[in-house]
């Protein structure tokens, strides 16, 4: 494997915006002389203050010390010309994302820079294979594509195009690490890893908001509190800000040739054109008006503590919840399993009705009500950790009674966890996004966009989820995720939930997708 570009090596940027700001204070912290250059007169020289300051504020709170601070802001220097970077071993280029700009860049950089000098595009959405395509060396053509705050954010894409050399892409590689990021190899796919694999995280919650399941508040709090994300999909879009995030689908949509996987949302379209983009625009999902105050989640009133609880089956992903539920007091017996419900069941006994509590499984409540031929079916969605979660979503059969249903709520809140009721929507909220989390990470896989650990990799350190999709679908067992995908193709009788054919292979030989 190649190594990593020698500390004593000039690095040169392109463009002084966030990213190339962000790129070249990580360079010159990281040992190397920095040229900077931007088009826009005085970008780069504005990009080179902002970044002293910043060295100095880290080094007024004692996370860097002051000589390392002055040593790396000395280090970087302001060009005025893209000739000043012809010893540059290694350029990144963070300009306009604009193809036909940086293909013109590269070509101009071809013939200043030495023969083995490293091309590097932090392009979000840009095939490298085409921003390559024609030059002399294509091979030391790559992506190096860092995530915003780069300094902060660990995550480094290095992306290959077809006639990447993979020495390039190992050096790159080696010069990630040596930066003190955690690079993961991609092949120059729409979206790469994690613009590509973190879709469903949007698009379903989405999918469940158009179908009035519940409000944004209760899903952001369900996938929080429940789902263990560090934000909510709606939160994290208005961070985002819809325009950006709508415009990453519909470029991961369009490359793909109209892929209903990845189809955008109507929903989220109408907001754009409504100006509502998010926080910057002073409303999203949520008003951030200086008065407006942020909607509670939707949580369920006390219910009555139940009688028994009893398990049937191993309930395998519920475990944990039911030795929360003895903990309260409230869960007994093993029962054998019942085949109408082949993930598990809790039967919760009360004086008013019984409830049968039942991890959902992409069938709606009430679907599975009718096919098991009882009428009080609760459906509770998954957690990241059912020993300590704070909240817990469920959904209730359309046949189910009142009594059920609040004997039902009353186990989960004994054990001290806050429910919040979704409309009886397919697959809850966490247990369809993960599910579809795993089955995207599962196709490029499949696809050799990249390793199942780097795809789990670049999830958590790139997206911060809790645990990387694929090691979470095996941690739930292939047959849930499996299940619940083909219940909501069915459901929704679309292409978008078809289930990866590694997924499904996987499944089938009881195997792993992180092997
Ligand atoms: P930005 O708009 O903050 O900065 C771009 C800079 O490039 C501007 O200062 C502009 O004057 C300069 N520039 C434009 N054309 C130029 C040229 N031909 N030569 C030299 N300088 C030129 O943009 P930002 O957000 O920093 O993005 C830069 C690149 O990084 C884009 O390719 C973007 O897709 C990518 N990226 C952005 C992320 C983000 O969250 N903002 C995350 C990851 C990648």
């Amino acid at each position: 494997m190649a190594g990593a570009l020698p500390s004593n090596a000039e690095v040169g940027v392109i463009g002084a915006g966030a990213m190339g700001a962000g790129i070249a204070q990580i360079a010159a912290l990281a040992g190397h002389a920095v040229c900077l250059f931007d088009t826009r007169m005085g970008a780069a020289d504005q990009a080179k203050a902002a970044i002293g300051e910043t060295l100095a504020a880290l080094a007024a709170k004692g996370r860097i010390d002051r000589a390392t601070a002055d040593a790396a802001t000395a280090r970087i220097t302001v060009v005025h010309a893209i000739g000043s970077l012809v010893s540059a071993r290694l350029i990144v280029e963070a300009i306009v994302e604009d193809q036909e700009v940086k293909r013109k860049l590269f070509r101009e950089l071809e013939v200043v820079v030495g023969p083995d000098a490293i091309l590097a595009s932090n392009t979000s959405s840009f095939s490298i294979t085409a921003l390559a395509a024609g030059m002399k060396h294509s091979g030391r053509v790559a992506g190096m594509h860092f995530f915003n705050p780069a300094p902060l954010m660990p995550l480094v894409e290095v992306v290959s195009g077809l006639a990447t050399d993979p020495e390039i892409a190992d050096a790159l590689y080696a010069t990630a690490l040596a930066w003190g990021k955690s690079p993961v190899h991609a092949r120059s796919t729409p979206g790469f890893i994690v613009n590509r694999c973190a879709r469903p995280f949007y698009a379903e919650a989405l999918r469940v908001l158009a179908e009035r399941a519940a409000e944004p508040a209760t899903l952001d709090a369900v996938m929080r509190e429940a789902g263990g994300f560090r934000m909510g999909p709606f939160e994290l879009m208005d961070l985002i800000g819809l325009d950006v995030n709508i415009a990453v689908t519909r470029s991961v949509w369009e490359a793909f040739f109209h892929d209903p996987r990845f189809t955008p949302s109507v929903t989220q379209h109408e907001m754009v054109a409504a100006g509502y983009l998010g926080r910057k625009a002073g409303r999203g999902f949520y008003d951030y008006a200086t008065a407006a105050v942020r909607p509670a989640p939707a949580t369920e009133s006390p219910g009555p503590k139940p009688g028994r609880i009893t398990r049937h089956g191993e309930l395998r992903i519920g475990a944990d919840l039911v030795a929360r539920l003895s903990a309260s007091g409230t869960a007994s017996d093993l029962a054998a399993i019942d085949p109408r419900f082949p993930h598990g069941a809790l039967h919760v006994e009360s004086e008013g009705d019984d409830a049968w509590l039942v991890p959902g499984d992409g069938r709606t409540a009430t679907a599975m009500a009718a096919l098991a031929g009882v009428r009080n079916v609760v459906t509770f969605d998954l957690a990241f950790d059912y020993a300590h979660c704070a909240r817990l979503a469920v959904a209730r059969a359309d046949t189910c009674s009142d009594a059920a249903f609040a004997a039902a709520v009353g186990g989960l809140q004994a054990a001290g966890i806050a429910v919040s009721r979704l409309d009886d929507v397919a697959g809850l909220i966490v247990l369809r996004t993960v599910a579809m989390l795993a089955n995207e990470a599962s196709d490029a896989v499949a696809q050799g966009i990249a390793s199942a650990a780097d795809v789990d990799v670049a999830m958590q350190k790139g997206v911060n989820y809790p645990r990387g999709p694929l090691a979470w679908a095996d941690a739930l067992g292939l047959v849930l995720v499996r299940d619940t995908l083909n219940h909501l193709a069915s459901h929704y009788g679309e292409d978008r939930y078809r289930l990866s054919p590694l997924l499904a292979r996987r499944c089938a030989s009881k195997g792993r997708l992180v092997e």
